[in-house]
């Protein structure tokens, strides 16, 4: 069932969201080379404490894993999209980087990731990154009452066409609020007018996941999800809200 959430839990989690949007700043500013993964990991879990939140991946089991996750911050290098574990390793120039974070504040949660190119960054990846950002834009900039999820998906997938990447299969966006995943389940690819209409009130995480390669996955040892030929990944995430007016970006 898709949650409709009121103006006064909307703005609650926005309220997470902001949080969760300064901290991501700051991972985002001190991934740099030379720094370890766990590093960030564990500057998220303090910054996180220290504003009153919980990281919400810690401890959480996705569905499809064995294990429950058992860190904070998702750090998912080069060929890894998703779920990448927060290990001793340290960044060297043209890591393509996703920071994927989540908080539970007062009782809501917030999702928001993020591609950065450390050091100094190919074309081919810069293009990729650019790609999902703006697939990204545009997926909620058609996210309002009477839109479908067809239509996310669509604009998600003209805008991979446009620069030449592929759509990751497999893996998606989905309701956030009260829960960390919640229904529905939102497609990175679609068709226009079709799936769930959006109403005021729904709360989403977006979350447009990009290859240079295949869009083939496969499920690493670590639990995280890699592209299949080990290609160049890029995913970029924002909780929404749609409002009467349309939507409001609530991670930024
Ligand atoms: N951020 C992921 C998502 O976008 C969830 C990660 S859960 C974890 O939905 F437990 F694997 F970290
Ligand atoms: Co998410």
């Amino acid at each position: 069932m898709v949650k409709i959430y009121s103006q006064e839990q909307v703005a609650k989690i926005k309220q997470s969201g902001r949080i969760l949007a300064r901290i991501l700043k700051i991972l985002k500013n001190e991934a740099k080379i030379g720094i370890s993964l766990k590093y960030l990991d564990n500057l998220a879990f303090r910054l996180a404490k220290e504003s009153g939140a919980e990281p919400a991946f810690f401890n959480y089991q996705p569905d499809g894993a064995e294990y429950p996750y058992m860190a904070s911050v998702c750090t998912s290098l080069n060929n890894v999209i998703v779920h990448g574990f927060p290990t001793d390793y340290k960044l060297v120039s043209g890591d393509v980087l996703k920071i994927d974070f989540g908080i539970k504040y007062k009782g809501y949660y917030s999702d928001s990731a993020a591609t950065i190119i450390i050091g100094k960054s190919s074309p081919v990846a810069k293009n990729l990154s650019r790609a999902t950002q703006k697939a990204l834009e545009e997926a909620i900039k058609i996210a309002k009452p009477g839109s479908h999820l067809g239509d996310i998906g669509w604009a998600i997938e003209k805008t991979a066409k446009k620069y030449k990447v592929r759509v990751i299969k497999g893996l998606t966006g989905h309701g956030v609020g009260l829960n960390l995943h919640e229904d529905p389940i939102i497609y990175n690819y679609g068709n226009k007018g079709e799936g769930l209409e959006l109403k005021a009130g729904m709360v989403l995480a977006i979350e447009p996941m990009f290859s240079v390669g295949t869009n083939d996955t496969i499920q690493l040892r670590d639990e995280s999800w890699a592209t299949r030929d080990n290609s160049l990944s890029a995913h970029f995430e924002h909780t929404i809200a749609i409002t009467e007016k349309g939507s409001e970006i609530l991670t930024k």
